[in-house]
């Protein structure tokens, strides 16, 4: 079980999303949601009730559209950190990438699918993916660009899997240049250059 702080003021806006959630959640639950909106409005809550109140207003000023969306892809990760940062997460799924990689040139097809169930199931850092990006990337675009970058990321990594279950290796090796290009394009979206130096002037 996770622990979370407990302040009123981040707790009764949680509480306003979860309702907005519990409503649009209900109208037009897609078909591959989880099948439990009570389950997904709680996780919301906990989720928001320790984020700054800059970046609730920034969640609550979404289309319900796109907090449903944030709401499913967020349920759909059930392996939930309460420590660990966007990078440190990004760092397993470097390693899994690179594991898959290694298991097809070596003919491994269960350390391939190993991985793969890995990545595909990565933890969420504390807090959800949202706490991470720059506040000004928020937005209803945004959030419709990450279903699009978890297909490329997570859907050819399941993919990848399939593809060694069913001992095509080079099949399965077809699968990584894809979500290679899923990594580039949501870095290309919500992340600038990693790790610049306040000390040394950037490059022209
Ligand atoms: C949903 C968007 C998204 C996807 C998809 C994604 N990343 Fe990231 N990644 C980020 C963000 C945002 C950061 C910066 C987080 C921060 O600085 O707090 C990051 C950071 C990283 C880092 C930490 C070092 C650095 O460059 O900042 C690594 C390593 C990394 N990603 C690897 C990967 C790999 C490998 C994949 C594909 C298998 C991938 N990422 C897919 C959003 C994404």
């Amino acid at each position: 079980m996770l622990h979370f702080a407990h302040n009123s003021k981040l707790h009764a806006a949680a509480l306003a999303l979860s309702l907005t959630l519990s409503t649009s959640v209900q109208a037009a639950a897609p078909a591959d949601a989880p099948a439990n909106p009570a389950e997904m409005q709680k996780m919301m809550q906990q989720m928001m009730s320790i984020m700054t109140p800059e970046l609730q207003k920034k969640i609550q000023s979404l289309s319900p559209q796109s907090k449903q969306t944030m709401a499913r892809l967020q349920s759909l990760h059930d392996r939930r950190s309460d420590t660990l940062t966007m990078v440190q997460v990004m760092q397993e799924i470097l390693s899994d990438y690179q594991r898959m990689a290694t298991a097809i040139a070596v003919d491994n097809a269960d350390m391939a699918i190993d991985a793969a169930h890995n990545l595909a199931h990565h933890r969420l850092p504390r807090g959800g993916l949202l706490p991470y990006m720059p506040l000004d990337k928020i937005s209803n675009e945004s959030v419709d660009a990450l279903l699009g970058f978890q297909d490329m990321v997570e859907g050819n990594t399941l993919r990848l899997a399939e593809a060694a279950k069913e001992g095509n290796m080079a099949k399965a090796a077809g699968y990584l240049g894809p979500i290679a290009q899923g990594c580039v394009a949501c870095h290309n979206h919500f992340r600038g250059q990693p790790g610049i130096s306040p000390n040394v002037a950037p490059k022209k």
